[in-house]
């Protein structure tokens, strides 16, 4: 198959790239971050999460960062819910997209929404019918598509079956997510190809975290079948909180700096992503965890 002459890129560095770290970082920083990503084309940010405090400190500062966010008109910017409280917090900060978060794998549902896969789906309908009712979009994610830190192996059939129920409550986009970066690219071609006998192909995404290096490959080899769009994290930050020494996603940088080069349009100002990523960076201390926007960077400085 010929690559998609466009794709979309959903940057989550503000939301699955900030969540585990251990420093509060301060609003004013997480503001500044979703700012720069607007100004820099993304037409979907993940910009926040309203889960419980207790599990996950770092998003407890969600409704403030939404509040005082400078909205460019028609970008999406989405945040995690999965549960009705988390809702309602989204409603009240005008979300333009609430994401509902299960799994492929039994184990790891647990662990990260303390439920199992069929009692998620059941506290995710009220989100999904309130979503409809107040027009937000709705999106589907499912962990631990390719392989769980918990139970291992996981089928493409158990991805095929969350992929079913998440289209009957109505989702509008489903991110087939790499949660610990396992995947390689026949592997994730399988099970996209399966997925999509469930959903249809154009409204499917590729959610890469970069654990083993697989990330980029997988990317390309998701085109390859009709994939087109992708979850990315500038400066490459992040790491699950539940899933044991999983890194962050695929670096924004690099994925761009892929999709120049192979003449598919993004819409996304590379050189406006690394500054973001250089900011983020220089507010952790540490370098970013970005092939691209490292070597972009240092030939600037250079
Ligand atoms: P629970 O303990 O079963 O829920 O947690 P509960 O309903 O019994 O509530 C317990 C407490 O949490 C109560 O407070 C609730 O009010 C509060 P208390 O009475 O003890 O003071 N609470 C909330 N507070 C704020 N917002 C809410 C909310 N809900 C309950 N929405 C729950 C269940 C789902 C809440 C919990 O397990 C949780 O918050 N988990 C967070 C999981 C998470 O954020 N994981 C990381 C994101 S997923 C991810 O990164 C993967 C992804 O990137 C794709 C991939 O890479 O795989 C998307
Ligand atoms: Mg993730």
């Amino acid at each position: 198959m010929t690559l998609p002459a466009k794709v979309k890129i959903v940057e989550v560095g503000p939301r699955d790239g900030l969540q585990n770290e251990k420093e509060t970082i301060p609003a004013d920083i997480k503001i500044e971050l979703v700012d720069r990503l607007t100004a820099a084309g993304f037409a979907n940010i993940e910009a926040a999460s309203f889960v419980s405090p207790k599990w996950v400190p770092q998003m407890a500062t969600s409704a403030e960062v939404m509040a005082r966010i400078h909205r460019k008109p028609g970008v999406v910017y989405s945040v995690l819910t999965p549960n009705m409280k988390g809702f309602e917090a989204a409603l009240a900060a005008k979300a333009d997209e609430v994401v509902i978060f299960g799994a492929a794998s039994e184990a790891f549902s647990q662990k990260n929404i303390n439920c199992s896969i069929a009692e998620s789906i059941e506290r995710f309908r009220d989100v999904a019918q309130a979503a409809k009712q107040h027009s937000i979009r709705l999106r589907g994610s499912i962990s631990c598509a390719f392989g769980c830190p918990y139970q291992g192996e996981v089928s493409a059939d158990s991805v095929a079956d969350v992929v079913r129920r998440l289209r009957e409550l109505g989702c509008d986009e489903i991110d087939i997510a790499d949660t610990i970066g396992v995947g390689t690219p026949k592997k994730v071609q399988a099970v996209m190809e399966r997925a999509a006998t469930e959903f249809p192909i154009e409204r499917l995404s590729g959610h890469f975290h970069d654990t083993y290096g697989q990330a980029l490959a997988n990317i390309y080899a998701s085109m390859e079948v009709g994939i087109a769009i992708f979850h990315s994290s500038v400066a490459g930050l992040g790491g699950c909180p539940y899933a044991k020494g999983a890194t962050g996603n695929v670096s924004t940088e690099d994925v761009l700096y892929m999709m120049n080069g192979l003449g598919i349009d993004t819409g996304i100002d590379l050189g406006a992503v690394v500054d973001a990523g250089q900011f983020i960076s220089q507010h952790l201390g540490r370098k970013a965890v970005s092939r691209a926007g490292n070597a972009i960077a240092a030939k600037r400085n250079g």
